[in-house]
């Protein structure tokens, strides 16, 4: 199921990110993004905002190295009867050379399990609309949400509901402010 290679499923281990592991996870997640500029001050943005959760950062441990991260942050839902506190995940990243052995999935399908612990009801991302579907996200449009952005393509903002989620939870997502200080929101031409 595509997590061949030289780690078996077995041998990664998804558990939260020690504070203390900050420094090393920012430098994986600017190496996976191949050096992009913006992931390190968008990781430094988020982690110094409101929107931070420390059980809401996860790492992938593969033979006692970090191989992996994900973050969960929040942000607003601004459905018509009330806000709704809900999560967003960004970024994502496995150290290059890890990539596509199942690290990124684990990952992912292990940290929703933590998530389906927990009274926020959606996870909302922007991504490649070929990967995430897998993980059992859902197109947010279909389910009456409105991206935070024009620049979002439709087909890759996402939602994944989470079991307190209720049909009365539509509108707007509204991003936590420290995606818009360091730009990170959509696409720009
Ligand atoms: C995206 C990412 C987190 C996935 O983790 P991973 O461990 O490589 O992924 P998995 O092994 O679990 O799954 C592999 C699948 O991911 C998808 N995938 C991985 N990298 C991809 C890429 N660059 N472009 C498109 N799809 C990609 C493919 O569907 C792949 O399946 P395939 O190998 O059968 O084609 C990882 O590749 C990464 O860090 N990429 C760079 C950073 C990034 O783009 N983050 C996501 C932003 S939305």
């Amino acid at each position: 199921m595509g997590s061949g290679g030289a780690h078996s499923e077995q041998s990664v281990i998804v558990r939260a990110m020690r504070p203390a592991e900050f420094d090393e996870v920012r430098a994986l997640s600017v190496a996976a993004f191949g050096g992009d500029p913006a992931i390190g001050p968008l990781l430094d943005a988020l982690r110094g905002s409101w929107a931070w959760e420390d059980d809401l950062s996860f790492v992938a441990e593969v033979d006692g190295s970090i191989a992996g991260h994900v973050l969960y942050t929040h942000a607003f839902l601004d459905a018509p009867e009330r806000i709704v506190d809900v999560l967003v995940l960004s970024p994502i990243g496995v150290r290059p050379g890890l990539q596509r052995r199942g690290i990124g999935g684990r990952l992912i399908e292990e940290s929703l399990r933590v998530l389906e612990r927990r009274s926020e009801p959606l996870v909302f991302l922007e991504g490649h609309p070929g990967y995430y579907p897998r993980f059992g996200f859902l197109r947010a449009g279909a389910l009456g949400f409105t991206a935070p952005s024009v620049r979002i393509p439709d087909a890759a903002f996402m939602v994944y509901p989470l079991p307190s989620y209720s049909s009365w939870m539509t509108g707007a997502l509204v991003y936590s402010d420290a995606f818009w200080r360091v730009d990170a929101v959509g696409l720009r031409e």
